[in-house]
């Protein structure tokens, strides 16, 4: 019998895709000639949202902006640990524009935010992961970021780099299942070098291993609240790897955003009291 899981209510951060859209295409999933179906794009949106609800947790909204169609990808926003807020510097000039729109909803909302100096997309790339933070580098945050969130936070922050440009963020090919001090993540191996990872079996030797199908699905992109775990439903796999230990996987379809590269994780920015 897997042990029971405990849930951790949490407060997540979303902005409705009102102009979502593919315009550029600054990662292998994205393609200039897509047409994207804003109106499946935002019930699906609104789905992620009630599930959220519907366990408990707590969800803000930031105002979407015209002209930012990538700007529904809250996670890319910040790292928000013991609410202080470490801002982003995206990498890609069309994406730049949305840290002051977010930066603007935090101060509102009553927090002060750090700005980068290195390119850092936020949650995208840096994982709380408990006792460590996972920094991925590769294809947009800068190894130079990993030092200042570390300095930061005062959390030991761990390096990783990435590899195959479809999972150009750490959060398509790792996620946390539990942040306490016996963190423990699920992740796609062959995503990282070769060092990190090493550094990643002897950091979590209990790791949930997914599948190439399982990554190309998005199920990576998920989000645990240390019970249940809000994951795309073609990640079988994975959902099934998961139950066994424990988790309930809550399936969420956006398959609509796999157009731009994102999926649940990308969709939820958390902010952490
Ligand atoms: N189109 C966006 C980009 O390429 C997708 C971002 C996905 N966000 C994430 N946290 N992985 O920047």
């Amino acid at each position: 019998m897997p042990m029971s899981r405990v849930p951790r209510s949490r407060r997540f951060l979303v902005c409705e895709p009102r102009h979502f859209a593919v315009q550029y295409a600054i990662n292998p999933w994205m393609h200039e000639d897509t047409q994207v179906d804003v109106d499946l794009a935002r019930g699906q949106w609104a789905e992620l949202v009630r599930a959220y609800r519907a366990h408990g947790h707590t969800v803000d909204s930031v105002e979407p902006v015209a002209g930012l169609p990538d700007m529904v990808f809250a996670a890319n926003s910040a790292l928000v640990v013991a609410g202080r807020v470490f801002g982003s510097l995206f990498h890609a000039p069309q994406r730049r524009p949305e840290s002051t729109a977010y930066e603007t909803w935090f101060k509102n909302a009553g927090f002060d935010v750090y700005r980068p100096e290195a390119v850092c997309e936020g949650e995208g790339d840096l994982v709380f992961a408990g006792r460590v933070l996972l920094a991925g580098t590769g294809f947009r945050t800068e190894r130079a970021a990993h030092h200042e969130v570390q300095e930061f936070f005062g959390v030991p922050t761990v390096s990783l780099t990435l590899v195959d440009p479809r999972f150009y963020h750490l959060d398509t090919a790792l996620f946390v299942l539990d942040d306490g001090p016996e963190a423990n993540i699920a992740y796609y191996p062959e995503a990282f070098s070769a060092g990190s990872r090493e550094v990643l079996r002897l950091l979590f030797p209990d790791a949930v291993i997914a599948t190439h199908d399982d990554a190309m699905a998005f199920g990576l992109n998920s989000v645990s609240d240390g019970r249940h775990v809000f994951i795309a439903p073609r990640a079988e796999a994975l959902a099934g790897e998961l139950a066994r230990h424990g988790y309930v996987p809550v399936p969420v379809d956006l398959s609509e955003f796999q157009k731009a590269g994102g999926g649940i994780k990308c969709c939820t920015q958390e902010i952490r009291s």
